[in-house]
């Protein structure tokens, strides 16, 4: 082997982060048209973490990062890469404010932007960069205050949407080794953009000169639509990737979606063939967390010890754009993994 041949990205170690402050159903049902009989049946969710003001994205970033580095045993990486539909400015990117943070300024330092799918086209390019050579070893995070851009008097995106952060690292190693990860499926339907989006603040919206709508400045989702897509776009990709891996349904040990609904992971996973034992689920203390989704639901497992040393797993999620994707990976060997940093989320003074 010489050169990059054979190099493939293999997990390293996994953090994760969720800010202090948990929202019950019974509170959000004190202010919306709701209740928590309806927000538990029709999307699994009992509970959720939301930031406090004055916290925002990079300070859960920088936790579950710190925490994915300390798992990993080392700190230092080539490239740092944050997946998030809620960057802490629109220009400009928020990792390379995160990697300055973590002591980190000075390697390559970018965003990713595909909502809830965010987080495995973060882990496909992390997973090119390391196989062309550009890096050895890249710290991913998926994060999200989700809730600074929730109609709060929107009671179909309030009971759904939460905040938190999840990260890897990645390291250069080889395909056969525990913690490599598989052929990435990703894919797009722009003409469907209107389904999940945030219409004002863009450059569409300002180069119409004419003021926004303050409603338009928050995110919008048409659920029934994107549900209907969401089951059958991830159960798709989810067999692509299963079938360039060379595996079938049944050799899947842990099937890790994003958890956008349980109704729709588990309309999923039937389709899969995935009993309900083989299914990773924290939807319901933690709701939908968008690109933090995967990674929060990876720590989670890894903390729980529900994820051994060569395990099948695989992801899958869909979001906004449309985009949609899927992978498989092998379970690393890692020391132990830490529950989610919660009281440590602060901002820097000043
Ligand atoms: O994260 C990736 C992208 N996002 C997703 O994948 C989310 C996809 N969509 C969904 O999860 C679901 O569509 C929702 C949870 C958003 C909604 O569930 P649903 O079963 O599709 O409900 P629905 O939109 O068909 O609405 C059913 C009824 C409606 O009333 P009518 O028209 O039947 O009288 C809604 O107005 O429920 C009503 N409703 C609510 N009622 C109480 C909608 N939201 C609420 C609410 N509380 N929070």
């Amino acid at each position: 082997m010489s050169g990059t041949a054979g190099r493939a990205a293999v997990i390293a170690g996994v953090g994760s982060c969720l800010p202090p402050r948990v929202v019950g159903n019974e509170e959000l049902a004190r202010r919306l048209d709701t209740s928590d009989e309806w927000i538990r049946s029709r999307t699994g969710i009992a509970r959720r973490h939301l930031v406090d003001p004055g916290t925002a994205t990079a300070a859960l970033a920088v936790e579950a990062g710190a925490s994915a580095l300390k798992s990993a045993g080392r700190a230092d990486v080539d490239s740092v890469i944050v997946a998030t539909t809620t960057p802490e400015r629109l220009c400009p990117a928020t990792a390379p404010q995160v990697a300055a943070r973590l002591g980190l300024a000075g390697v390559a330092a970018h965003d990713v932007s595909a909502v809830c799918t965010g987080f495995l086209y973060g882990l496909a390019t992390a997973a090119g960069q390391i196989a062309t050579g550009l890096a050895d070893r890249v710290l991913l995070v998926g994060a999200e205050a989700f809730s600074t851009i929730v109609n709060p008097a929107d009671r179909t995106t309030a009971v759904i949407f939460a905040d938190g952060a999840g990260a890897v690292v990645l390291r250069a190693g080889t395909a056969d080794e525990p913690g490599a990860v598989g052929p990435c499926v990703l894919g797009s339907d722009g003409d469907l953009s209107d389904l999940i989006t945030i219409p004002a603040g863009g450059s569409g919206h300002r180069s119409r000169g004419v003021p926004a709508h303050p409603d338009d400045h928050y995110f919008q989702m048409q659920g029934r639509d994107v549900y209907r897509h969401a089951v059958e776009r991830t159960t798709e990709a989810a067999l692509a990737a299963l079938a360039r891996a060379g595996w079938r349904c049944e050799d899947v040990d842990r099937f890790v979606p994003h958890q956008a609904n349980a109704r729709i992971c588990a309309a999923i996973a039937e389709r899969l063939d995935i009993g309900s034992d083989r299914q990773a689920s924290n939807i319901e203390r933690v709701g939908n967390t968008a690109a933090a989704s995967i990674p929060l639901l990876l720590a989670d497992e890894a903390a729980a010890g529900r994820l051994a040393s060569g395990d099948r797993v695989l992801l899958a999620a869909f979001g906004g754009g449309l985009t949609w994707g899927a992978t498989t990976l092998t379970w690393p060997e890692l020391a132990a993994v830490a529950a989610p940093a919660t009281a440590a989320v602060r901002e820097p003074a000043g």
